[in-house]
């Protein structure tokens, strides 16, 4: 039995970068040192989460800042949920990993929005709390969309244009490179074979626990 203070991890990577299964690849690996582990995802199944969901399925249009104030407030929520946020579950000694989080803000709003708003209204929001390690699952953006429309029948808007995947992958460059060393973040190459990138990211996260 583990017996480090519970980790916060959050997954990142454009559409179709496998992140679901890598995040259930890390739960199992951690559960069976005896870790009491959760996921989570963002946009979360809160209210806030719908009106997200709407925007996303392109049947509710909306400018990106108030889509980026929207994934804020679903992102508070995520915290803060009495029943189900990230601070109850921490402070019950779970680890959380969460599919997605502020990175994806920066990313995908800070393409067509003031990054450097979005930056700071997540970073000095009092109720959102820094996770102690951003894995960052990196894939080519071309293969993601043939991953993508082959296995879904519905596309979401971030998951329409190739180029944009690209534009998206690049802007995660930029916004890590901007971060620096004040977050904690892991870029691993994704397009190598699940079980060995399991492993991988297996590794990094035992660095973190005593
Ligand atoms: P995704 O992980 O693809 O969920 P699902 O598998 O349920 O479709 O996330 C949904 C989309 O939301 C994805 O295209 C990225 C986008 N997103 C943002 O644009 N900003 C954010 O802050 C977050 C958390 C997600």
């Amino acid at each position: 039995m583990s017996n480090s203070k519970p980790l916060f991890i959050v997954f990142e990577g454009i559409d179709g970068s496998g992140k679901s299964t890598q995040i259930r690849m890390l739960q199992e690996n951690l559960k069976l040192m005896g870790r009491s582990v959760c996921t989570t995802a963002e946009p979360t199944n809160s209210a806030t989460g719908g009106l997200i969901r709407d925007t996303l399925s392109g049947n509710y249009i909306r400018s990106t800042a108030e889509l980026a104030s929207l994934f804020l407030t679903d992102r508070i929520s995520h915290n803060v949920n009495p029943v189900w946020g990230i601070k109850k579950l921490l402070g019950e000694g779970k680890d959380v990993i969460s599919d997605r989080y502020y990175y994806s803000s920066f990313a995908y709003q800070g393409l067509s929005t003031d990054i450097d708003w979005v930056l700071d209204m997540n970073l000095n929001c009092p109720d959102v709390q820094k996770p102690d390690l951003c894995i960052y699952l990196d894939v080519d953006p071309d293969s993601c969309k043939k991953r993508i429309d082959t296995n879904r029948t519905h596309l979401e808007i971030f998951e329409l244009d190739p180029e944009l995947m690209k534009k998206t992958r690049a802007k995660f460059f930029e916004v890590f490179e901007k971060l620096g060393d004040s977050e904690n973040i892991r870029i691993v190459d994704a397009n190598k074979p699940i079980d060995e990138l399991a492993d991988e990211i297996f590794a990094i996260v035992k660095g973190l626990i005593d």
